[in-house]
């Protein structure tokens, strides 16, 4: 897939077919994501692959923080269904000892975030689906998987094929909306 189509048509996807995953296809994932450019080239990240569906079922039960949703009227996380669905998880964790924090700006989210748009991009391109889950109850994951406590976990993605077909976006802001010329609010 051309690299502007992928970018483009790359959605969010959170319904899954049971159809498996080929391993060759989580390893060109897994390589997309090694490839991101990091803080001084240290590679702060590390991927936990979850094939094991009683784990799947367990980690999408803890994708519910109420402190979060509840305010937002949610009863569930939407990519709840999907978690245990899809064949494979991938959980991505970091070192943030391994990347770089300055003047407040702590880059092992950055290099996560570089990281995880791989991935993403690279599932979308195999024509798998998957969504960046970001909200979940972090201490209860690490014991699950025997976690350090050095290591912080950003995101989880289920991989799998699309249930769902997808195709307008989420609105977008405008580009006038966002790009500024030359000063901060000059367009
Ligand atoms: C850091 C981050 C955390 C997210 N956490 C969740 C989540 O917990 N549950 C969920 O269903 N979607 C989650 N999303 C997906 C966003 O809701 C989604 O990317 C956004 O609505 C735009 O839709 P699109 O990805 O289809 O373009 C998260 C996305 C990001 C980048």
């Amino acid at each position: 897939m051309e690299l502007f189509e992928a970018i483009k048509t790359r959605r969010s996807i959170r319904r899954f077919s049971d159809r498996d995953v080929d391993d060759e296809k989580i390893r060109m994932i897994l390589d997309a994501a090694r490839m991101a450019p990091s803080w001084a080239n240290l590679q702060c990240w590390r991927f936990i692959v979850i094939k094991d569906i009683q784990k799947r079922q367990t980690i999408s039960e803890l994708t519910y923080v109420e402190s979060f949703f509840a305010p937002l009227g949610y009863k569930v996380n939407p990519a709840k269904k999907g978690i245990a669905e899809a064949p494979v998880l991938i959980v991505a964790c970091a070192l943030p000892s391994d990347s770089g924090s300055l003047w407040g700006q702590n880059y092992y989210l950055t290099d996560m975030g570089i990281a995880c748009q791989n991935l993403m991009l690279a599932a979308h391109g195999l024509g798998l689906g998957t969504v960046f889950v970001g909200v979940f109850d972090e201490e209860q994951i690490k014991e699950l998987l025997s976690i350090p406590e050095n290591v912080r976990v950003v995101g989880l993605f289920p991989i799998g094929y699309p249930l769902e077909e997808k195709k307008e976006p989420p609105k977008r802001k405008p580009l006038d909306e966002i790009v500024f010329n030359e000063n901060w609010g000059s367009v």
